[in-house]
Parts: structure tokens; sequence; C-alpha cells
């Protein structure tokens, strides 16, 4: 006879997954949908965009994987695209031109992410929601709002994607020091704006031993990295495929979760009491229902103290208006 508890972990082991991406014809989109239909995790893929989206869906089903893509299209298809997803990964949205803040991206990005949160709020209210759509400060906790108002508002289950900031600062710290950056670990906190990103180089592994110059020049970098794409791409948009690549870990973590098995720590932007402010981007770990543990700010020197407050009083605002927002519609 099988035991109540050796049952739901079999049972977790044999799990599927259906993933949806909502923007999936996008810049970040289209790259993500690629790297989630090579995930060995995942059984169905479901593409979502207002346009372009059934060739999208038609170039991917030829990749020989085990995945099975679907597409739908347009507002009057988004509950079908949501429907008894175990993961939304919302990336769809305007992207910055030079010399734009992520926040002002917030009145546009806002309507079409709510879009898709109150198709997830009533067919997939199980799913986990990661949210990639611009400006996460803001947009995350707008899409809590509309969450609570329906009494679905799971803080275990929605994510703000700050995993590029991991990404580079893993990168940036890596070319410095002459380490492979995947062999570099470096907590990033805060939130995913400017000096909202709070990068823990004291907590670098392997250990940064630089002087404190170069530390602010990464530091800085790595905060303004997203600044630093959309430059490069001369006013046609921002970090796609990187941020796809980031997307995709992050996703990855949060599925190796769903299916109880050992996922690696990720930061993301969530529902916190770690700091003053309501959302903040901390360690987590994964399991069966999204988050299993908040690991809490990490140890902080001086330094990272006075970063922490300045990103403390960026964030409160940026969480005010997302929660205007939804107040508000
Ligand atoms: C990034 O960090 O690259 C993204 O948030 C896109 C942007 O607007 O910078």
């Amino acid at each position: 006879m099988i035991c109540g508890k050796l049952w739901s972990t079999m049972q977790q082991q044999l799990r599927h997954f259906r993933v949806t991406v909502i923007g999936a014809a996008g810049g970040i989109g289209q790259p993500l949908s690629l790297l989630m239909k090579n995930n060995k995790l995942v059984t169905e893929l479901v593409l979502h965009d207002v346009a372009n989206v059934a060739g999208v869906a038609a170039d991917l089903s030829h990749v020989a994987t085990k995945v099975h893509v679907k597409s739908y299209t347009g507002a009057s298809q988004m509950n079908d695209a949501v429907k008894c997803a175990d993961l939304v990964i919302i990336t769809a949205g305007v992207a910055r031109k030079p010399g734009m803040t992520r926040e002002q991206l917030f009145e546009v990005n806002a309507n079409v992410v709510s879009g898709a949160i109150k198709a997830i709020a009533e067919h997939a209210s199980y799913a986990l929601i990661a949210i990639v759509t611009n400006p996460v400060n803001a947009i995350v906790p707008m899409a809590a709002e509309f969450l609570k108002k329906e009494d679905l508002f799971d803080p275990r289950r929605l994510f703000g994607v700050t995993t590029l900031d991991l990404v580079r600062a893993e990168t940036f710290l890596g070319d410095f020091m002459n380490v492979d950056p995947r062999k570099v670990s470096v907590p990033v906190i805060g939130g995913h704006a400017g000096d909202t990103i709070l990068p823990i180089i004291s907590q670098c592994k392997p250990k940064f031993n630089d002087d404190q110059e170069c530390r602010e020049a990464l530091v800085k970098r790595i905060q303004m990295g997203g600044d630093e794409v959309v430059k490069a791409k001369e006013g046609k948009g921002s970090a796609t495929l990187s941020m796809a690549f980031a997307s995709a870990r992050f996703a990855n973590a949060l599925l190796l979760g769903l299916k109880g098995r050992k996922a690696p720590i990720e930061c993301a932007y969530v529902y916190s009491d770690v700091t003053e402010v309501s959302y903040f981007a901390t360690p987590l770990s994964f399991g069966p229902r999204g988050i299993e543990k908040n690991h809490g700010l990490p140890p902080l020197d001086d330094y990272e103290q006075a970063g922490l407050e300045k990103a403390l009083k960026g964030l409160q605002q940026s969480i005010e208006n997302g929660i205007n927002f939804a107040q508000c519609h």
C-alpha cells in the first residue's frame, strides 16, 4: 500500500506543465517562447499576442522537442490562452526609447497587463504569474490589487522578474574578476529600475576584492544595464535576448519548484515584509505552491545600507502608483 505522502510525491513527479507566454510575438516573447519550447519541464506552451502569433507558433512547432504549441490572438482569446495554465509569463507591452524611464511606460503597460491579470483571475487562479513587463516596480503591486479585488491574491504566486539584474551582475562581475559568469553568485535585491536595483557585492562569490571605486562603477553599470541596451539599440527597443534568457531561467526555477524538485534560489520582486515597503526583491526558494521561503535581506555593509535607504524611497513611489491605478480601474 502506498502512503499518502509518497503518493502525492509520485503525482508531483508525473505533473506536466502548461506555460502561457503573453506577448509571445514580441521582442522578448519570441526568444523566451523558443527557450520554453526547449524546456523539458514544459508539456504545453501557449502563446498569446494581439497579432502575428499564429506564425510564431507554426515556426516554433517545427522545433524537435516534445512540447505542444498552441496560439491565441487578441483580447477575445485571452481567456482561452490562460485557461488552466500552471505558469503565465507576461511580457506584453511597449518598450522604452532612449531618454525614457521605465516609469514612463506605466499608463500604457498597466492597461495591457491588467487585461491579462483579470483573465488569469477568472480562468487560472492557481497559476504562478511572472511579470516581465515594465515598470515592474509598479506593475506588480497593481496586479496584486486586481487579484485582491477578486479575493484571489496569493503572495506566493506573483512575481516581478528581476533575474536580468542578476544575470548582468554575474556577467559584469565575472568579466571584471576574470571568472566564468556561471560561477559567480551575487544577490541583487530591491526593485528593477535605476537605484532601486541593489547588487550586494559584499556577498559576491567568489569574493570581490577590488577597491571601492571599481565596486561603485560596477554597481552603477548593473543599475543602468537596461539603459546601456536602450541606447545601443538607438530607438529600436530595449533588452530582448538577455531578458528572454533571464526570464527563462526564472521560469525554470519556478517549474522545478512546482514539480517538487530542488530549485535554485533566485531573487524576484514580490509582496514582502522584509523592509518597510510592501514589495521588494530578495532571494527566494520555490516549491509546489510558489514561494516556499523568502530568505530576507542578505548581510549589508554600510555602503549597501545607504543604497537600501535610497532604493526604499524610489520603490515606495512606484508601489503607490501601481496601487492607485488598480483602485481607480
Ligand atoms: C532591462 O532591464 O533591460 C529591461 O527592464 C528593459 C528596459 O527598459 O531597460
